[in-house]
C-alpha cells in the first residue's frame, strides 16, 4: 500500500536536494579586540546582498555558539555560549539564499535542513527588510533537550515558565556573540523578531522546538 507523503516527507526531501556544507575550521587570529568591538557593536538594519566568505561564515558560527573546548561541563564539550545546565539547548538555523542549514558546532558543518529561499520569513511578518542580506540566523529552542539535560538536572528544568527564562537568555547570549564577533569585523547584524509559525512549519520543527528570535547578518549598505 503507498502511503501519502506527510509535511515531514516533503520538507525532507527538499532538503536532501542540498548538500551538506563542510565549514573551514575557525581562524579568528588578529580579528582586533573586545574593547573594539564593543565601541562599535549596534543594530545596523541596513545591509548589502554580498555573500559572506564561507571562512567568515564558520568564524560567525564559531563566535556565536561553537566548541571551544573539548571538554566543558558535565563532560559535554564547552561552548562560546553559556547555557543553563550547559543544555546547549539553542540550535542556529542558518538561512542562506539556496536553502536553510542546521549549525553543527561539534561537527563544524552545516547540515541541509529545507531547500529553498526562507530569509523572508526570518523576519516577522509586516517588518520586512534586509531580505537581500546573506544570512539570517534563526535561534531555536529545543525544549526537550533543555527538560533532559546531559547537565545538571535541576527541578526548574521541567517547569514551563523556567525553562522558558533559561531558553531566552541562552538565545541572547548567542545573539551577544555574533553582535560582537560582527561588530570587530565591522560588519552589519540585526537582531529581530521571526515569522515564528511559518518557520516551524517550514524547518519541520517538532512542537517541543520553538524559534524564538533570527539575526541578519551581512555588510553594511554603501
Ligand atoms: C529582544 C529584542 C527584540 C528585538 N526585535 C527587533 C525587531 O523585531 N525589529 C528590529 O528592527 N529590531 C529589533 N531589535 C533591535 C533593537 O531595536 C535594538 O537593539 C535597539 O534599538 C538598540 O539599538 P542598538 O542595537 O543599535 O544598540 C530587538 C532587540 C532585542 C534585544
Amino acid at each position: 500500500m503507498t502511503r501519502k507523503p506527510s509535511d515531514r516527507d516533503e520538507a525532507q526531501g527538499a532538503a536532501s536536494a542540498l548538500a551538506p556544507i563542510a565549514l573551514p575550521a575557525p581562524a579568528l587570529a588578529g580579528r582586533g579586540t573586545l574593547a573594539a568591538a564593543l565601541r562599535r557593536r549596534r543594530t545596523t538594519r541596513e545591509i548589502g546582498g554580498k555573500p559572506l566568505p564561507l571562512q567568515t561564515l564558520s568564524d560567525l558560527l564559531w563566535a556565536a555558539c561553537g566548541v571551544n573546548r573539548k571538554l566543558g561541563p558535565f563532560g559535554m564539550p564547552g561552548r562560546t555560549a553559556a547555557s543553563a545546565s550547559n543544555s546547549q539547548e539553542i540550535d542556529v538555523y542558518v538561512v542562506l539564499k539556496q536553502g536553510t542549514y542546521l549549525y553543527d558546532p561539534r561537527g563544524n558543518r552545516l547540515t541541509p535542513a529545507a531547500a529553498g529561499d526562507l530569509r523572508p520569513l526570518a523576519i516577522s511578518h509586516g517588518q520586512g527588510g534586509g531580505e537581500s542580506a546573506p544570512v539570517r540566523l534563526v535561534y531555536v529552542a529545543d525544549i526537550d533537550r533543555l527538560a533532559n539535560t546531559a547537565g545538571f538536572a535541576e527541578p526548574g528544568l521541567r517547569d514551563p515558565d523556567v525553562q522558558r527564562s533559561y531558553y531566552y537568555v541562552d538565545a541572547g547570549l548567542i545573539a551577544a556573540n555574533v553582535y560582537l564577533f560582527a561588530a570587530s569585523l565591522g560588519l552589519a547584524a540585526w537582531f529581530h523578531n521571526c515569522d515564528k509559525p511559518a518557520l516551524a512549519a517550514k524547518l519541520n520543527l517538532r512542537p517541543d522546538q520553538r524559534p524564538l528570535f533570527a539575526q541578519t547578518v551581512g555588510y553594511p549598505a554603501k
